[in-house]
């Protein structure tokens, strides 16, 4: 193979894995030749025009940014007033509570939701230990992993055999895997895309979240030796109907009398890359919470050492630029209006699409927020070719196959519907 005289072995196992790319490139292709095509293949969110959505609150904010905060370099953990502001991101209003019941904070900054992936990654597991996914999950999880000498397992998205009081939660398959991974290892982390899930839309809804965290803290409270790290993949909670749903889920089980095990960390993967459309930027920060402020000082000594190692500083200017915009209520509400109106287009073609699918019996997985929605499929290449055949363009992934809300125009949703019911029949 090309290249091997010069690749490691890891470098000669990475292999190409554009799907979503190869499929925009068909819907290009398609509209380049004149026929029907609707774009439900990128991950970007898109006016219904097809223009890449822009909060214009933070891109008035990014071009004010004096020349010194473009050019520098940010303090290698980060600007501190956007570690500031990254905790306030990642637990709401839920934070001076908390804060108040006498959690500590730590938050290092990291080039987007990625980078504290990776911090994660690399710190709070040991090379050959396995971390605990959803079945359907973020295909670059792997890699993150892979990278650093982890592997993972999974457990099921929705509970297989359905579930009255929490159906967006496996919860046995949960503990079972917990215990599974307890039995082996020394440490074990979940990471837990919610809400707003990539790739299907789901929210675990409050009842899930609480039980969740119970089987989890339960876990904690049984195993002793084994650190606990339930890590929260925020990318898109800020366009969910409940922004803040795990901070908030903590706090009431902690109103309700949970016990906080000291083997139990909190970590929030927060992303600016969506939120305040900033994609190309690079910005987000791993916020970590736990009682004692020994650990999140080590915490914070760790990250930043391994921020340092790997990308050095995480870029000046948006860190700067958004934590200016945030510290003044007239900014922070300018943020809002904009965030609300990106939300609306994804609420708007989420309904549409719902509504559609149920006329023609089409078997939507449950999707709430976010930028996606879902089908599963045994074939998932056979139904996006179909689905292509009648000038609409998805993503085949592993187990499905997902529908691009954030880039479909309100006025094609329908259309979307009609070919998944061809596809699926
Ligand atoms: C589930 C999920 N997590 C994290 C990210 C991180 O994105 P970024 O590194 O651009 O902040 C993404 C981006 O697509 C995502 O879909």
């Amino acid at each position: 193979m090309a290249g091997e005289t010069f690749l490691n072995a890891a470098g000669v196992g990475k292999h190409g894995n554009d799907t979503i790319f190869s499929w925009w490139a068909k819907f290009q292709e398609a509209k380049a030749a004149g026929l029907p095509a609707v774009n439900g293949t990128i991950g970007a969110l898109l006016e219904n025009d097809g223009n890449l959505a822009i909060n214009k609150a933070v891109d008035a904010a990014i071009r004010d940014a004096p020349e010194q905060e473009i050019a520098a370099y940010a303090p290698l953990a980060g600007l501190p007033a956007f570690l500031d502001l990254s905790k306030t991101l990642a637990f709401g209003d839920a934070r001076e509570e908390l804060e108040e019941l006498g959690f500590n904070f730590t938050a290092t900054a990291s080039p987007g939701g990625s980078g504290a992936l990776y911090l994660s990654a690399n710190n709070f597991l040991d090379k050959g230990q396995s971390v605990l996914l959803r079945d359907r999950h973020w295909g670059p999880y792997k890699g993150f992993i892979q990278n650093n000498s982890l592997e993972f397992e999974t457990w099921p998205l929705l509970p297989p055999n359905g579930n009255e009081s929490h159906p967006y939660f496996a919860r046995r398959e949960f503990e079972s895997k917990l215990e599974e991974l307890c039995s082996k290892q020394d440490k074990i982390m979940v990471w837990l895309n919610d809400p707003a899930h990539n790739p299907t839309g789901l929210s675990m809804s409050p009842k899930g979240r609480s039980t969740c965290l119970e089987s989890f803290v339960e876990s904690a409270l049984n195993n002793p030796g084994v650190g606990h790290t339930l890590l929260i993949d925020s990318a898109y909670s800020l366009y969910a109907d409940e922004t803040h749903a795990w901070a908030d889920t903590i706090l009431e089980s902690l109103e309700n009398g949970m016990m906080w095990p000291e083997n139990f960390l909190v970590t929030v993967a927060v992303s600016l890359s969506k939120s305040h459309t900033i994609y190309g930027l690079r910005t987000g920060s791993l916020v970590s919470m736990h009682p004692e402020k020994e650990v999140t000082d080590r915490l914070e000594t760790v990250l930043c050492v391994t921020a340092r190692q790997t990308w050095s500083a995480t870029p000046r200017v948006s860190q700067y630029c958004v934590s200016e915009m945030h510290s003044s209520e007239e900014g922070g509400n300018a943020w809002g209006e904009e965030r609300d109106r990106l939300k609306k287009l994804l609420d708007d073609r989420r309904n549409v699409l719902i509504s559609e699918c149920e006329k023609l019996g089409v078997p939507l997985n449950p999707t709430m927020d976010g930028f996606f929605a879902w089908i599963e499929a045994e074939d998932p290449v056979a139904v996006a070719e179909k689905c292509a055949e009648n000038g609409v363009f998805l993503v085949p992934l592993t187990g499905g196959v997902r529908i691009g809300l954030c880039a479909l125009p309100f006025d094609s949703v329908p259309e979307v519907a009609k070919a998944l019911s061809k596809a699926m029949s």
